[in-house]
């Protein structure tokens, strides 16, 4: 939702153990990247996204935007709230209501069935995604106040002033699909006969069918479930995580976390590495990665009918570096497995060398808030 509109923002992904910020400088047409900058948190001063120490965060959000190599040219950002904390959901009004009672006193009636909140205590958004005969479609959005609140104060101590909060599924997918698929024009220079090249090389161009994007976290991992371009539900999962293979390697290896870390990156999936060890591990959480994508296709079916035979899965998040995961999900599930593109609906060069791509997913898409 947005809460002002000023032609420059920033997106400012805050999670547990990272700041990430993208601004983006329009430009005949195109959507170019002007500064982006990222920052560890030290463990412990956001939990499960409860900010526990607003002022060291501040402080660590005011050095991750003044010491950016590229400038930041805004103090109006967007911001994404924690997955586990928002709700995301489609709502069937039929015509004959929509008729009688306004759309915003129907939503006011329907949400709270879906949500363990009172409507009193959470902000609301929605945008109509269509209609058949009988009833007209809206995906809602919904985001406590007091969490709301909490994260606009946190970025007021840093000199930011929020202009629109949104859920991350929302970022994510804003990032990684064709803007068209928000209901929005692509710009008339991106429809120039020359831009094919870059657009038959995004591989996430169709945005028809069901699809499954899987944001792989330090902390968590989401599964966003798309069909038609339009997100159906979110879920977020707290026990697949990178910080739990880190740590499983930690315990099984007896290693500190600085080196579990790296033998994660250095040897990863490969079986001829690390004598396999860390490969066996990281095979364990992929196996429990299947099981949640199996049981979320299956949710899909079941409840909201959904055609799956196609469904394919998108890998964005830093943990989508990982080696051969692409390959091994793809075998273990049949089906296909993308890799997303962040910058999708990004024209030209970056300003610098980006180290980890994937990770700046959710700052590109909050970046490109309001970009045509
Ligand atoms: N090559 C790699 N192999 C395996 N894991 C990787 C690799 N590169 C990065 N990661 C993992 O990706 C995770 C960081 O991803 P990301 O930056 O998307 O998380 P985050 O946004 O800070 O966390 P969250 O979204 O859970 O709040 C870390 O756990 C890191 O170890
Ligand atoms: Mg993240």
């Amino acid at each position: 939702m947005f809460l002002t509109s000023p032609n420059k923002i920033l997106g400012l992904d805050i999670s547990d153990l990272s700041l990430k910020a993208v601004q983006i400088r329009r430009k005949m047409g195109g959507n170019y990247i002007q500064a982006f900058n990222s920052i560890n948190l030290p463990p412990g001063i956001i939990e499960e996204g409860v900010i526990k120490d607003a002022e060291k965060v501040a402080r660590l959000m005011r050095q991750l935007i003044q010491k950016s190599a590229n400038k930041f040219t805004t103090r109006y950002a967007a911001i994404s709230l924690p997955e586990t904390k928002t709700f995301i959901k489609v709502i069937d009004i039929a015509h004959t209501d929509t008729q009688t009672d306004k759309v915003r006193d129907l939503i006011s009636k329907e949400l709270p069935r879906h949500m363990p909140l009172e409507m009193s205590e959470v902000q609301v958004d929605w945008q109509e995604i269509g209609n058949d005969h009988k009833y007209r479609k809206f995906l809602v959005a919904a985001v406590p106040r007091v969490i709301a609140e909490e994260y606009i104060k946190l970025c007021g101590l840093a000199q930011l002033e929020v202009v629109a909060l949104e859920i991350e599924a929302q970022a994510i997918t804003r990032a990684i699909l064709p803007l068209a698929a928000e209901g929005n024009q692509r710009a008339w220079w991106n429809k120039l006969p020359w831009q094919k090249t870059k657009e038959a090389t995004n591989n996430n161009k169709k945005d028809e069918g069901a699809k499954i994007i899987l944001d792989l976290g330090a902390t968590r991992t989401s599964i966003i479930l798309l069909d038609k371009g339009i997100i159906q539900f979110a879920n977020s999962i707290a026990n697949i995580s990178g910080e739990k293979i880190t740590r499983t390697i930690m315990e099984r290896k007896n290693l500190s976390y600085t080196k579990a870390e790296k033998a994660k990156l250095i040897c990863g999936s490969d079986a001829k590495k690390c004598k396999g060890v860390i490969r066996d591990i990281m095979i364990e959480v992929i196996d429990e990665l299947v099981k949640e994508i199996i049981n979320t296709i299956n949710f899909y079916q079941d409840h909201f009918s959904g055609q799956t035979k196609d469904l394919e899965i998108i890998l964005c998040g830093g943990g989508s570096n990982m080696n051969r995961l692409d390959e091994i999900l793809g075998k273990k599930l049949q089906r296909k497995i993308l890799i997303a593109n962040p910058l999708a609906n990004i024209s030209g060069e970056l300003p610098r060398k980006i180290g980890n791509l994937y990770a700046y997913t959710t700052a590109i898409g909050l970046a490109l808030k309001n970009m045509a």
